[in-house]
């Protein structure tokens, strides 16, 4: 194994989804530095087709109230229709394997409404986090430049395992596109994602789950 090899792997298994956040800002140029090397991201033709609204302090606030108060009174608008009909069976498998490791860790009862209700609750606050990145496709919402979209996401993620601080991409962020817009002050494009950042929680047990793959063969064929 090379130095780069051995590199890949504690970087790309060591990132994890974030769920509990330390409330400690990170430095706005460290922030800088993890933007601009995300931006080094792959899209076909070199397109870049995404548009990035980073969000802290009193806005980041402002946002997550707002992204309450919209859930509260069940204003969901997505940018990105949403249906569960879009999951295979076995995929649908492995979404309830994890919910059920998820929700064990935050000791939540399936059947608890109000327990869910603050999970929720919990999620549309950042789950604490201090700074928020919020995803934009363009108009179009064209699946080929989601992709594009999907590429950028997990090199941000990487940059930001790389300096030390904590994500949790969040679709649920999505549901909200009019609140964000409006709370932002910004216009155009389709929100497909935001990403919660900080520094993990490391006290927390819900950031200790572990969370399995499938294994290779279940996924991946090779053709000679
Ligand atoms: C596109 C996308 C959307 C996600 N949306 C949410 C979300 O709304 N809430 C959440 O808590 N986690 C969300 N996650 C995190 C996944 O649950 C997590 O990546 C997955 O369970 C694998 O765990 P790991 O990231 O710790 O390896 C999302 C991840 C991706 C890639």
């Amino acid at each position: 194994m090379t130095a780069a090899t051995d590199a890949a792997e504690r970087l790309i298994r060591g990132r994890h989804a974030t769920r509990a956040f330390l409330p400690d800002p990170v430095p706005g140029d460290t922030i800088e530095a993890i933007f601009a090397l995300a931006g080094a991201s792959p899209s076909a033709s070199n397109a870049q087709p995404w548009r990035i609204e980073v969000v802290s302090g009193a806005k980041r606030d402002d946002l997550a109230a707002a992204l309450i108060a919209a859930h509260r009174e069940g204003r969901q608008t997505a940018d990105f229709p949403y249906s569960e009909d879009v999951y295979e069976p076995v995929h649908q498998r492995r979404r309830r394997a994890w919910g059920a490791s998820l929700y064990a860790a935050l000791d939540i009862d399936r059947g608890a409404g109000d327990l869910r209700a603050a999970y929720d609750e919990r999620s549309l606050s950042l789950y604490g986090a201090p700074h928020v990145a919020m995803l934009y496709a363009p108009e179009s919402g064209d699946p080929r430049l989601t992709a594009d979209l999907g590429m950028y996401t997990q090199t941000l993620l990487l940059a930001m395992t790389a300096h030390g601080v904590g994500s949790c991409p969040q679709a649920m962020l999505s549901f909200y596109a009019d609140t964000v817009r409006e709370t932002l002050g910004v216009a155009g494009g389709r929100l497909l994602l935001g990403v919660s950042f900080g520094y993990a929680d490391p006290a927390a047990p819900i950031n200790a789950v572990a969370v399995g793959r499938e294994p290779l063969t279940e996924t991946t064929r090779f053709h000679h």
